[in-house]
């Protein structure tokens, strides 16, 4: 079979080393892929936005399945696009993605369902939205209605704080046009858990859970990243939780979508928070999460093309899907000054060393240099991932392997882990 992967950060080499595991999968072409992709996939030089391109190279290259990784574009129909080529792809469509292009759409299908989530108002002029921050409780979130790089949500602490990301958002158009409505919602606490989940449409079987670190300083201080690193399982995510969750916010989503004539298939990633009134969603997202994927993938002991294609021909139900019950850690390796301004083409060295050779190093911002070695290429680098039957032990190896890896700037958290693994302790 001849396979095609969207996409070209650490995501996606997980996704490509698992699809590589199916003997089946003779061919993997990543668009475009990485340099360290290149290893493990043949790398095509069309961006992942670039929808005419992307269908001229399934059609001249006889692609089998087609997997869309990236929101961008399963947002503007890669998925739609392929299928009219009658190629079987991995991943919604446009109508569907909407679930996390439009936080609006969101909002309104949670709320239409009763599915638990931040209570909200949407506004589309910032004189309403600025007149009803004058009576709202503090702190309060502020959200861009569309795609934003993840940086679209502002927590404001105080009215002044709330009025500035208006005046961002809506007037200056930090976001561009997605600023143009807002979501402004109940701010929440508790822990945060990742839930990837396979659907169908009509099946959902969600996979093990995960943790974030988005933000880019120890103790979760800093700026909001794409992901400095994840840990799988999140103890947060208890039997009890996942109880209520299949129930009150799994099922009734895919459900949803079916009868909004905008059925999932996919992976559905539920951003959800552990309140004390139980779990609520923060946020849907119409795809695998970066970097939670190099935590969840490495456990899944099914095999993944297989799942994939089930998914694609509405036959979830009739597959097992099981994950193993070790431990996952992956560590981001990042540009010094991410996720600001940072410089690239430095050198990546390698020195072996017993926790390196035992882990996997997923490539998200990594090219190859002309004379073959490899070079940073983007804020977050690489992705260090170690397996074990125990968190602690998971965590130690990853940061132990990432001793092996250095290139000039390099910088991670050095907590990744810490906060489940207190979690645990208590
Ligand atoms: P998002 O881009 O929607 O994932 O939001 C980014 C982060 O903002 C989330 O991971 C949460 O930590 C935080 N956040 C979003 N919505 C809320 C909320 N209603 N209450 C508290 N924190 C939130
Ligand atoms: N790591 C969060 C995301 O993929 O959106």
């Amino acid at each position: 079979m001849k396979i095609m992967v969207i996409g070209g950060g650490g995501r996606e080499h997980a996704l490509i080393k698992a699809i590589k595991k199916n003997p089946e999968a003779t061919e993997i072409f990543a668009l475009p892929g990485n340099g360290g992709i290149a290893a493990d996939a043949t790398c095509v030089p069309i961006g992942a936005k670039d929808l005419d391109a992307i269908c001229d190279f399934a059609k001249a290259n006889a692609i089998d399945f087609a997997v869309v990784a990236p929101d961008d574009p399963l947002a503007l129909g890669a998925v739609d696009r392929l299928h009219a080529l009658g190629i079987p792809c991995f991943g919604p469509d446009a109508r569907a993605a909407e679930i996390e292009s439009s936080k609006v759409f969101a909002k309104n299908l949670m709320k239409k369902y009763g599915i638990p989530t931040a209570a909200y108002e949407v506004f589309t002029d910032a004189e309403a939205a600025l007149a009803y921050l004058e009576t709202a409780e503090m702190p309060i979130v502020i959200k861009a209605d569309g795609l934003a790089l993840g940086k679209g949500v502002i927590i404001a602490e105080t009215r002044e704080e709330a009025r500035e990301a208006i005046a961002s958002i809506m007037c200056e158009k930090k976001f561009g046009e997605s600023g143009s409505r807002v979501v402004v919602e109940e701010f929440l606490t508790g822990p945060e858990v990742s839930v990837l989940s396979f659907t169908d449409g009509e099946t959902v079987v969600p996979m093990v859970s995960s943790m974030d670190h988005k933000r880019a300083l120890d103790g979760d201080k800093g700026l909001n990243t794409g992901g400095m690193g994840t840990v799988a399982p999140n103890p947060y995510y208890t039997e009890e939780v996942a109880k209520r969750c299949m129930e009150e916010i799994f099922l009734p989503t895919i459900r949803a979508m079916k009868e909004e004539g905008r059925p999932f298939k996919g992976c559905l990633y539920f951003g959800l928070m552990v309140t004390e009134k139980g779990p609520k969603v923060i946020e849907y997202n119409c795809r695998f999460g970066d970097p939670e994927t190099q935590v969840v993938l490495p456990l899944l002991k099914s095999d993944l093309l297989t799942v994939m294609m089930a998914v694609e021909e509405g036959r979830l139900a009739e597959i097992p899907v099981e994950f193993s019950e070790d431990s996952a850690c992956c560590l981001v390796l990042a540009s010094g000054g991410y996720p600001g301004s940072y410089e690239k083409g430095k050198a990546i060295t390698f020195a072996e060393n017993e926790a390196l050779s035992a882990s996997t190093v997923y490539h998200a911002g990594t090219k190859l240099a002309e004379d073959g070695g490899l070079v940073t290429s983007g804020g977050r680098v690489l992705g260090v991932t170690a397996t074990a039957p125990t968190l602690k032990e998971a965590v130690e190896k990853a940061y132990e392997a990432a001793k092996g890896i250095s290139f000039e700037g390099v910088y991670h958290r050095n907590d990744i882990g810490s906060r489940a693994l207190k979690a645990l302790a208590e």
